[in-house]
């Protein structure tokens, strides 16, 4: 019998991932089909038993559902608890287990694919909703010398940094609005606001580039306001989301088929695409 996978979220046509799948079982031998499933914005849980009763091994989860893939999973895993969102579901005799991808996907993507050590770096992170929050633990376990996490409504950045500190102990963990950056100086500066989905750059104060750095937007499909105004700002690489979509779809991939896929030809292709 041929495993079923799936992708579920709302709208879901533009997913990336059944293609990204397709080609990770192809490049492993693996003998699996994976879908994308567009469920009711009141029909989440609905969607997951489904497919889960009709044979699903697992599922990626999107938005708007990942807070809810997190109250529905039996178990989570340590990086989903500190997320508090969960972008993956291995579903076995066990029940529904929780697991979230997206911060190792990031800095597989930062350290494999960019090259970048992130061990005593200066990283700015912009943002305090679920993206931001989902990538946390996984740049903490890098061990930078200062993680700052800066968002247009600074008491939201704040106390996502006081509840963090509260679960996870002591860590190089700074939080506060845009204009408290001002003097700042980053090797990375990671946006994972809503920003370029509304075509707009986070408004960010001059200067906060250090030599070498590099611009990253989660958000991908090209160059976006972020990436376009830290060029103008002297940051040195700018990379958008494509690489992390990749990464996190391999180490799903990895907790489903207990197999690492490739990633390289995969991103070249949809790069390429
Ligand atoms: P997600 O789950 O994708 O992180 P979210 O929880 O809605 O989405 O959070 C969106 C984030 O983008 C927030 O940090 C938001 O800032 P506020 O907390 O001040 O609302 C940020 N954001 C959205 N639009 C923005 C813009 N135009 N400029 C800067 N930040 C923006």
């Amino acid at each position: 019998m041929t495993d079923r996978y799936a992708v579920i979220g709302n709208p879901i046509a533009h997913s990336k991932s059944p293609q990204i799948h397709a080609a990770f079982a192809r490049l492993t031998f693996q003998d699996l089909t994976y879908e994308a499933i567009l469920a009711p914005l009141d029909g989440f849980e609905r969607a997951v038993r489904d497919f889960a009763a009709a044979g699903g091994r697992g599922m990626n989860v999107t938005v708007p559902f990942k807070l809810e893939a997190h109250a529905l999973a039996g178990t989570c895993s340590p990086r989903a608890e500190a997320a508090q969102a969960v972008n993956t579901l291995i579903f076995s005799g066990n029940g529904i287990q929780g697991d979230n991808t997206d911060g190792v996907g990031l800095v597989a993507d930062l350290t494999r694919n960019l090259g970048l050590d992130l061990a005593g770096k200066r990283i700015l992170l912009l943002g305090a909703g679920g993206a931001a929050r989902g990538v946390l633990l996984p740049l903490l376990e890098q061990q930078p010398a200062q993680l700052h996490l800066a968002n247009r409504t600074a008491d939201k950045a704040r106390s996502l940094r006081d509840e963090f500190v509260a679960r996870a102990g002591a860590c190089p963990l700074e939080a506060g609005g845009f204009d408290e950056l001002a003097g700042g100086q980053f090797d990375l500066v990671i946006n994972a606001t809503a920003a370029s989905l509304a075509d707009e750059a986070p408004p960010l104060p001059a200067g906060l580039y250090a030599p070498g750095s590099l611009a990253y937007d989660m958000v991908y499909g090209g160059e976006t306001p972020f990436m376009a105004a830290a060029r103008a700002q002297g940051a040195a690489r700018q990379a958008d989301g494509l690489g992390m979509l990749v990464e996190q779809a391999a180490e799903s991939f990895f907790l489903w088929r207990g197999v690492r896929p490739p990633t390289a030809p995969v991103l070249a292709q949809l790069r390429g695409a």
